[in-house]
């Protein structure tokens, strides 16, 4: 399939999923006493922003045979904790962005206290909206929260971070601990979008075995591509600011391997997910978003 297919295969996914995503954001953060940081939260929640991982999460479900209503909650959670990490990345203290979903950052409007608190907030109800999920079993529910916890924790998403920033200080290093980098920061919460799906799916031991292997190989293959379009594109079309990786000092993939070689291993990424999706009811869907996450200019 080309770029263009993919493209349109996509946005009929994104025509049916986001409704349903978007009827469980409304109206979550309005309200309560906090006025001015439910403005902060809404105002990166409702920027926009791809919501891949929800999308993963909903097409993960649906690609072991069940409807991916089972998975909304997570769904949501998953991009509650994303948008807290980003609030959280453009921090002055970490990558110091003043562009993200196509305006201006969340400390740049509201001030850094209230954007760390916005994360703060957005993280404390991805968890909540996870445990008040009713319809799905408890013991379930419990699983996938423990997954989520893990892979935003400290010996996931956050635990990247950190070794994402102090690598600024390094002079260099190499191929293996880069890796170590993306997969923490960024890979591990990708994985949990798929899994996650597969636990409120209730799905057998080897699908969610298979959708946890395909979410890893996304995971970096996701990150390899940031790292691509950063030195490749530009602040309007990325909505954010591009050529930030090289400005701070950070090694990536094609600071390492060259643009041809940090596309090589993109394409060796992709290639390991949709081999792992092969087994799967019905994983059409995913595989389709594997193959049009490489290519993706956003
Ligand atoms: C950007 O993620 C940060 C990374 C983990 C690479 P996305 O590219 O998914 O950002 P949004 O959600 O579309 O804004
Ligand atoms: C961000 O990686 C990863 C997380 C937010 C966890 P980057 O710093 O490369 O993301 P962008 O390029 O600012 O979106
Ligand atoms: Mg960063
Ligand atoms: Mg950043
Ligand atoms: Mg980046």
């Amino acid at each position: 399939m080309n770029p263009a297919a993919l493209q349109l295969h996509v946005k009929a996914d994104l025509d049916r999923l986001l409704p349903l995503l978007d009827s469980h954001f409304a109206g979550r953060f309005k309200g309560g006493e906090a006025a001015k940081l439910a403005g902060a939260i809404r105002h990166s929640l409702e920027a926009g922003g791809k919501r891949v991982r929800p999308v993963l999460c909903l097409l993960a479900a649906e690609s072991t045979g069940a409807s991916p209503e089972c998975a909304l909650n997570g769904a949501v959670a998953l991009e509650f904790i994303h948008t807290y990490s980003l609030i959280h990345d453009d921090l002055p203290a970490m990558d110091d962005d003043d562009l993200r979903r196509g305006k201006p950052t969340c400390h740049v409007v509201f001030g850094e206290a209230h954007a760390i608190l916005a994360g703060d907030g957005l993280q404390a109800e991805a968890f909540n909206i996870m445990a008040e999920d009713g319809s799905v079993a408890p013991s379930l529910r419990i699983e996938a929260i423990s997954l989520l916890a893990e892979a935003s924790g400290w010996k996931g998403m956050v635990g990247g971070q950190a070794l994402d920033l102090e690598g600024e200080a390094l002079a260099s290093y190499g191929l293996d601990h880069l890796k170590t980098i993306h997969r923490l920061k960024t890979g591990a919460l990708i994985r949990a979008s798929l899994e996650i799906g597969a636990v409120l799916a209730g799905a057998e031991p080897t699908q969610r075995e298979a959708l946890r292997e395909a979410g890893s190989a996304l995971g970096l293959a996701f990150q390899i591509q940031d790292d691509i379009l950063d030195a490749t594109s530009d602040g309007a079309t990325l909505g954010k600011r591009a050529g930030k990786d090289v400005g701070r000092g950070k090694i990536t993939y094609p600071a390492l391997l060259g643009l041809d070689g940090a596309r090589r291993a993109l394409v060796e990424a992709t290639e390991k997910a949709l081999w792992h999706l092969q087994s799967l009811p019905k994983p059409a869907s995913l595989a389709t978003w594997a193959r049009y996450l490489a290519v993706r200019n956003t």
